[in-house]
């Protein structure tokens, strides 16, 4: 391939039958926008420039890819839809300067592979300006028709709208993805009219543009799964669905079980070790990676979450933009919100809440807690129903909680606090002050017993009881 490349995304229409107030590329397919697809393989392609050209919901679109693809990618503003032709015009602008090849894509044709493109490019002789990629299709109704001479060289591309019945049974059809040489790309683009059925200007009588000025133009067949778009809610399903069938696929193939692949709905980003088994309703989201030997049980949702090896994540857990390290036990039902950190080993268990804390190498919070700004040193135990209180309505605090620490269940540790290595914590505390190593701490009302009293209080309820009833009666 050519050294100098770039790419434009052409992402700016509205997807009107998709019926949506979102931004057709911005709907999901596996777990990400379908504008990432196209923009992640333009710079896998090597791609630079990436350029995006946004139009409908422009700024929402542009967060979107900004958020995902921190670099390599600039946006072109189409304000007014006047066709493909001007989409890519509009995209130029932002490579002003650029000399080399071009790949025009679609923001809404997620299951374009890297081999498809690389044929392309392959096919384009040093001195052709452009190719192109067709498909076949039994009914091409709404494509454009791949028109070709009594030598079955490709003459022109006519729109459905403009063609006449004997092109409209054509099933040769444009994918609207292409190869074009840059400086072509800016001489040709100047040459299009818009006079034809819609009014618009078609990108695709560049092709006939380079035929006049004495060029040929290529075309390489693609499989018409790979390059379908979604222009409505049943063909994104259907693209979700070939989409997860490929990343699922291309997991297993790697050595990770998946229990039920139709039922397991994980990102393209996401990465996973050998024999980790997935169950099924699992969702995988992001940059998660997981190690080897891991089991994630039904029903939990990860994003962004780094699981080391030998992980076990019990059914029903949540994860977010959290670490969890080697051999740790989580779940089930338990939550672990950004920046929490679980050392090896540790455990977390059912209604466990975890937010910008570190729980230590076998430390344990087993049972309905909330840790947040916290760390917990090794093999610690927190007690059931423990709470560090870390925010006073204005500001948070840290608790620092030392290395063998045993916190009682149901403590109320309020921030900021250190407890020492070592220290006891008494159940039912409300701790405010430091605890140093080794001691034990109470933070609560000592115990009263009145001796055989109950019998005299029963009495007396019970009296209370018959006397309320005697005066309602009276009443009624
Ligand atoms: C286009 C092709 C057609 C091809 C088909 C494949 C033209 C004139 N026709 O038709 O030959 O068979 O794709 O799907 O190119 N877009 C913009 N700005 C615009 C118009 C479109 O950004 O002003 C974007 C859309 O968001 C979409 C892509 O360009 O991502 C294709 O546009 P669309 O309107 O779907 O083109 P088609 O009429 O389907
Ligand atoms: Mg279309």
């Amino acid at each position: 391939m050519s050294a100098n490349v770039a790419a434009i995304v052409m992402a700016a229409g509205q997807g009107t039958r998709m019926k949506s107030g979102k931004a057709k590329v911005l709907h999901a397919v596996c777990e990400e926008p379908m504008v990432s697809y196209p923009v992640r393989l333009a710079q896998a392609l090597g791609a630079a420039p990436v350029v995006l050209v946004v139009g409908h919901q422009a700024e929402a679109v542009e967060a979107e890819v900004t958020r995902r693809f921190p670099d390599g990618v600039a946006f072109a503003l189409q304000a007014e839809q006047k066709g493909t032709g001007h989409a890519v015009m509009m995209g130029l602008g932002a490579l002003p300067d650029f000399e080399g090849r071009i790949f025009i894509l679609s923001g809404d044709v997620p299951l374009l592979t890297r081999g498809t493109l690389e044929r392309l490019a392959a096919s384009v002789g040093d001195a052709d300006p452009l190719a192109l990629v067709s498909f076949l299709l039994d009914d091409p109704t709404g494509y454009g028709r791949l028109i070709r001479d009594g030598e079955g060289r490709l003459a022109r591309i006519v729109e459905h709208k403009d063609a006449s019945e004997a092109e409209r049974a054509v099933q040769e059809v444009n994918a609207g993805i292409y190869y074009v040489d840059a400086a072509f790309l800016r001489s040709a683009l100047a040459r299009l009219g818009n006079d034809n059925a819609q009014g618009e200007y078609y990108l695709t009588d560049i092709v006939g543009i380079a035929l006049a000025d004495g060029h040929t133009v290529r075309s390489v067949l693609a499989d018409p799964q790979e390059v379908a778009g979604a222009n409505d809610r049943a063909q994104l399903a259907d693209l979700d669905r070939a989409m997860r069938r490929r990343v699922n696929a291309a997991l297993m193939a790697t050595g990770v079980t998946l229990v039920d692949p139709e039922r397991t709905y994980i990102g393209s980003q996401v990465q996973i070790g050998r024999d980790t088994v997935v169950e099924p309703n699992v969702y995988l989201r992001g940059q998660t990676a997981i190690g080897a030997d891991c089991i994630v049980d039904t029903g939990c949702v990860l994003s962004d979450a780094t699981i080391g090896d030998g992980v076990h994540i019990k059914p029903y857990t949540v994860i977010e933009d959290a670490t969890v390290h080697r051999e740790a036990i989580i779940g089930p039902f338990s939550r672990l919100r950004p920046k929490a950190e679980i050392m090896e080993h540790a455990h977390v268990g059912n209604f466990v809440e975890l937010k910008n804390a570190q729980l230590g190498p076998g430390a344990k919070a087993n049972h309905l807690a909330y840790i947040g700004d916290a760390s917990v040193g090794p093999k610690a135990n927190v007690g059931a129903g423990t709470i560090t209180c870390n925010y006073d309505g204005y500001g948070k605090y840290r608790t620092n909680i030392g290395a063998g620490v045993f916190v009682g269940s149901n403590a109320t540790l309020v921030a900021p606090l250190t407890i020492g290595d070592n220290a006891y914590v008494a159940a039912g505390s409300t701790i405010t002050d430091e605890v140093m190593p080794d001691d034990v701490a109470f933070g609560r009302a000592r115990q009263v017993v009145k001796q055989g009293r109950a019998t005299a209080l029963r009495e007396k309820a019970k009296a209370e009881a018959e006397a309320a009833k005697k005066a309602k009666g009276k009443v009624g």
